[in-house]
C-alpha cells in the first residue's frame, strides 16, 4: 500500500546484486572446499536457492549477511520438479552440476515468465563442451564422460548463456573459448569468484572469454558486487518524487546509463566513489530510451523508468531491444491514469499525472514499476498486489522507502 506525494529525502544503502547471487551459489557447487559469500541480499530468490543447494546436500551456515556453503557432500540429485520450477536461475544448476558431477535433471525454469525466455543458447554451448541434452517429460538431462574445452559462438547475447557455459567449462578438459559472450557485470563477478576457486577465465567484461579448464577447484571467500538494478530503481523513484537520495554502496560506472538518461531529462544527478546522489527537479523533459545488453540501458531498469517518464514533460518513447514483450506493467500504468500505448516493442509514453488505483505486479520489475508510480500520486492509496514479485528482487524495499520518508506499508495479507 503506498499513500504517495511525498519527496524521498536521506540515504539508502544498496545490498548485493540478485542477480549474481543466484549464480554464484551454485557456482559453488564446482568448488571441493567451503565458499564464504558476503554481502548477500535478502531475498526470496536466494533463501529457494539456499534450499536447492541443501537439497542437493550441501551445508549451508548464514551469518548475518554472509553464507557459508559446504558443497563437498553434495550429490547429482535429480530436481524435474519442485522448487527448481520457482526461479529463473535454476538453469544454472545445469551447468554446475555438469561441471561437477557430469550429470544433471533440472526441471524446464520457472521464475519471471513476462515472455518466454528460451535456453536453447545455453544447451547450445553444454553440447559443444561435449554433453548429452535431451528433453524428458519436462526436464533437461545433461550428461556428459568428460567435458571437453570448445569455441562457442552465441547467436544472441546471453547472460545466462554466458555464465552457464562458464561454469560447466570451468572444469572441463582445454580450452573454451565464448564469443559474442554478455558483459554484464554480474559476469565478471562469477568469473571473480570462479577464478579465487582456481578456474583459469580471462576475458570477462569482454565479448571474447577465454576458459582454461582445470581438475579441481577449491573453496573461497567472495563479497558480492552491489545490486545496480535496486540501486537504480531507488534513482528512478528519487528522480520520480522530486526528491533528494543518495544511494549508497553501489558502484558508479554500472549505473552510467541511468544516470545519463536522468540529466538528459533534467534530473540532478552526482557521482561520488561508493555512491550517488539524485536531486529531483520540478520539471523533466521527455527522452527516448533504448533497453539493450550492458553497458547500455539495463531491461531490468526499463519498467521503473517507464514510470519515471510519465512525469516528463512531452512524449517520450521507450523501446526495449533485449526483451520483444516487457511491457506487462504498462496495463497497470494505464489504470494509473498514464497515456502509455505499446507499438511492437516500444512504449510510448505521454506525461501524465498518476492517480491511485487498485494495481497488480506481474513480474519482479513490473512490481518496482508500480511501486515508483505509486510514490507519485499525490491523493489517495495506491494497493499493489502481487508483492511477492517485488520479493524476489528488493532487499527491504518497505523499509527502505520508509526511512526516505515513503508512506508504504504492508497490509497483514500481503505475502
Ligand atoms: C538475465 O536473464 C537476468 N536474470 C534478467 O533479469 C535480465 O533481464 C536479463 O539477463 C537481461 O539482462 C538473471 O540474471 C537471473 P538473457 P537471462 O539470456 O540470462 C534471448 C530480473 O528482472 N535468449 O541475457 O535469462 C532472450 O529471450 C531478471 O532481474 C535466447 O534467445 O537473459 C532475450 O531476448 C529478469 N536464447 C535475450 O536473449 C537463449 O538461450 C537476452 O536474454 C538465451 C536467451
Amino acid at each position: 500500500m503506498v499513500r504517495g506525494g511525498r519527496p524521498l529525502r536521506g540515504t539508502v544503502t544498496i545490498s548485493g546484486a540478485k542477480n549474481s547471487a543466484v549464480a554464484l551459489l551454485p557456482a559453488s557447487i564446482l568448488a571441493d572446499g567451503e565458499v564464504r559469500l558476503d554481502n548477500l541480499p535478502r531475498l526470496s530468490d536466494v533463501a529457494v536457492y539456499t534450499e536447492i543447494l541443501e537439497e542437493l546436500g550441501g551445508k549451508v551456515t548464514r551469518i548475518g549477511d554472509s553464507m557459508v556453503i559446504d558443497p563437498t557432500r553434495m550429490r547429482p540429485v535429480p530436481m524435474p520438479n519442485g522448487k527448481v520450477k520457482l526461479l529463473r536461475a535454476s538453469y544454472y544448476l545445469m551447468g554446475a552440476m555438469l561441471g561437477r558431477f557430469g550429470e544433471a535433471v533440472i526441471g524446464i525454469p520457472g521464475g519471471c515468465n513476462f515472455e518466454p525466455r528460451p535456453i536453447d543458447q545455453h544447451i547450445k554451448g553444454f553440447e559443444a563442451l561435449g554433453a548429452t541434452v535431451t528433453n524428458e517429460h519436462g526436464a533437461i538431462r545433461l550428461t556428459a564422460k568428460k567435458l571437453r574445452g570448445a569455441k562457442i559462438y552465441l547467436d544472441v547475447v546471453s547472460v545466462g548463456a554466458t555464465i552457464n557455459i562458464m561454469l560447466a567449462a570451468s572444469r572441463a578438459e582445454g580450452l573454451t573459448i565464448i564469443e559474442n559472450a554478455a558483459k554484464e557485470p554480474e559476469i565478471i563477478d562469477v568469473a571473480t569468484l570462479l577464478n579465487a576457486m582456481g578456474a583459469r577465465i580471462k576475458g570477462a567484461g569482454t565479448e571474447t572469454i577465454r576458459i582454461e579448464g582445470v581438475d579441481r577447484l577449491h573453496g573461497c571467500r567472495h563479497s558480492i558486487i552491489p545490486d545496480r538494478i535496486q540501486a537504480a530503481t531507488y534513482m528512478i523513484a528519487a528522480a520520480a518524487t522530486r526528491g533528494d537520495v543518495v544511494v549508497d554502496n553501489v558502484i558508479p560506472k554500472h549505473l552510467e546509463a541511468v544516470t545519463a538518461k536522468l540529466q538528459e531529462m533534467g534530473v540532478h544527478v552526482y557521482e561520488m566513489d561508493e555512491s550517488i546522489r539524485v536531486v529531483g527537479q520540478p520539471v523533466y523533459s521527455a527522452v527516448d530510451v533504448k533497453a539493450l545488453v550492458y553497458p547500455g540501458f539495463a531491461t531490468d531498469m526499463q519498467s521503473p523508468m517507464t514510470s519515471l517518464l510519465t512525469q516528463a514533460e512531452g512524449v517520450s518513447i521507450l523501446t526495449d531491444y533485449v526483451f520483444s514483450n516487457r511491457f506487462k506493467h504498462v496495463p497497470e500504468l494505464v489504470r494509473m491514469g498514464a497515456k502509455i500505448r505499446v507499438e511492437g516493442r516500444s512504449a510510448i509514453i505521454e506525461g501524465s499525472k498518476l492517480n491511485s488505483a487498485k494495481v497488480r505486479a506481474s513480474d519482479l520489475r513490473a512490481g518496482a514499476a508500480l511501486v515508483v508510480a505509486a510514490l507519485t500520486v499525490e491523493e489517495g492509496v495506491t494497493e499493489i498486489a502481487g508483492v511477492e514479485y517485488i520479493d524476489r528482487g528488493y532487499d527491504n524495499l518497505v523499509d527502505n522507502l520508509r526511512k526516505l520518508g515513503a508512506d508504504v506499508w504492508r497490509e497483514p495479507g500481503d505475502i
